[in-house]
């Protein structure tokens, strides 16, 4: 079969190397990739929003799958185009519809859906610029520090965390009031401060059925020790060692099932990846946040301990007989160190020309912000977040220590990257 996959960053060079490895797979399509997805499939210039020249390009190219990587074009309603329009609609399309999107795309919709399901979470209030003042009082009611949230998508970026009162009460005013966020700022989200340790869990369903995959652990923050501003993501490793069997038995009761039947119940079909955002307070799971598809650099750690057929599992997705299949996962550890541009997460440089890569045998090279220099083919940055390396170990120090070995193999000016990954585990 034919699949098109929609992304372009390590991520979606992640899923495209495991999708080639099924023997299902005749031609793999990737819009619009980057300098590492061209390599295993082919590139296509379509921008992962612009739904008609998706269209055009399944068509064209006879595609039988489409598998979106990022939340922008789900929270959009791509899946939604392809079911109300007949020249498309039976084609698969891996990830939820606009409506189950809004678990991630809003903030509000994602506490109430938690709260209706008995799902534990902070505890919280949604306010707009005509209850202000509500919102101030609710802030008192809370101790410090202070959680607010712009509902609507804000790149990673709409989360701010208060130490003061004072500084609470002023980004709440000018999330509102200033709309800081945009129309993602219409609606602000105060919580309650979770304290705890956090860790990313994932599942794949169909709409019924759901399968556990291997989960892992973020590191948010630019500098080391998780100091500095937040980042895509810095790195990864899985598993994770503080989310035992007893703590993941508690996330699968009292976090994944309530959600599988809630959206079956509220008549969503989701068919796709969820994300779930936990922290872990004392011994407790608590839901931080849900996104509508695998996460980054997650993935990159995560698909790579995956043993099954990538595009059979999607397969069975898609005909809703994910009950059929058994999750494979290699005990191995993995680790994932992302090398980023000079200046991320604030204005970076881009177009540096990146070398190294054919030195390295032990680990696997995921691309992330990267493309071809139009005149000379060679590989420059052109992103954040630049390359990622993953690697296997034993032991997660074997894979840390065969990451760093081989991060340091890659060359590019104003290369810099964390050196603590997996630092806390
Ligand atoms: P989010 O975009 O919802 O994932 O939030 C970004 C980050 O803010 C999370 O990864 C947490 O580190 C932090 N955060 C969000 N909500 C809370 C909370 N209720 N308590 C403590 N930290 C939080
Ligand atoms: N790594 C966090 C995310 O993908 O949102």
């Amino acid at each position: 079969m034919n699949i098109l996959l929609l992304g372009s960053g390590g991520r979606e060079h992640a899923l495209a190397w495991k999708l080639t490895q099924s023997p299902l797979l005749t031609n793999l399509y990737i819009a619009p990739g980057n300098a590492g997805t061209a390599i295993v499939g082919i590139n296509l210039p379509v921008s992962v929003n612009d739904f008609s020249a998706i269209k055009t390009a399944v068509l064209d190219y006879q595609v039988d799958m489409v598998v979106v990587g990022p939340e922008d074009p789900l929270v959009n309603g791509i899946h939604d185009f392809f079911l109300a329009d007949p020249d498309i609609r039976h084609i698969p399309v891996i990830g939820p519809v606009k409506q189950a999107a809004m678990l991630e795309g809003s903030k509000d919709f994602a506490k109430r859906f938690m709260i209706r399901h008995h799902i534990p979470t902070a505890r919280y209030e949604t306010f707009s610029r005509s209850t202000i003042s509500h919102g101030l009082l609710f802030l008192k009611s809370l101790q410090a520090p202070y959680v607010l949230k712009a509902d609507g998508l804000a790149a990673g970026k709409g989360v701010i965390i208060c130490k003061t009162i004072e500084e609470a009460t002023r980004e709440f005013t000018g999330m509102l009031e200033e709309e800081r966020f945009g129309a993602a700022s219409a609606k602000v989200v105060i919580e309650e401060f979770l304290s705890g340790i956090e860790l990313s869990v994932f599942v794949l369903t169909d709409g019924k059925n759901y399968k556990l995959l291997p989960e892992a652990k973020d590191y948010k923050k630019i500098g080391e020790g998780d100091s500095g501003p937040n980042t895509g993501g810095m790195g990864s490793v899985s598993p994770v060692s503080f989310a035992g069997t007893a703590f993941m038995e508690k996330v699968e009761q009292q976090v994944i099932r309530p959600t599988i039947e809630g959206l079956l119940a509220e008549g969503i079909d989701y068919r796709g990846f969820i994300f779930f955002g936990l922290i872990k307070v004392g011994d407790e799971p608590f839901v931080i946040e849900y996104n509508c598809r695998m996460g980054d650099p997650e993935t990159e750690s995560v698909i790579p301990r995956l043993q099954n057929d990538l595009v059979q599992l999607l397969q069975s997705v898609a005909r809703q007989s994910l009950d059929t299949e058994t999750i494979m996962v290699d005990p191995q550890f993995t680790s994932t160190i992302m090398l980023v541009s000079n200046g991320y997460p604030d204005a970076y440089e881009k177009g540096k020309i990146v070398t190294g890569e054919e030195e390295i045998k032990d680990s696997i090279i995921f691309h992330a912000g990267t493309t071809f220099k139009p005149d000379t083919g060679e590989t420059v940055s052109n992103g954040g977040r630049v390359i990622a390396v993953t690697s296997y170990g034993k032991t997660m120090e074997e894979a840390l220590a065969k990451s760093y070995e081989n991060a340091a193999k890659i060359q590019y000016e104003g290369k810099r990257f964390r050196t603590d990954i997996g630092f806390d585990l």
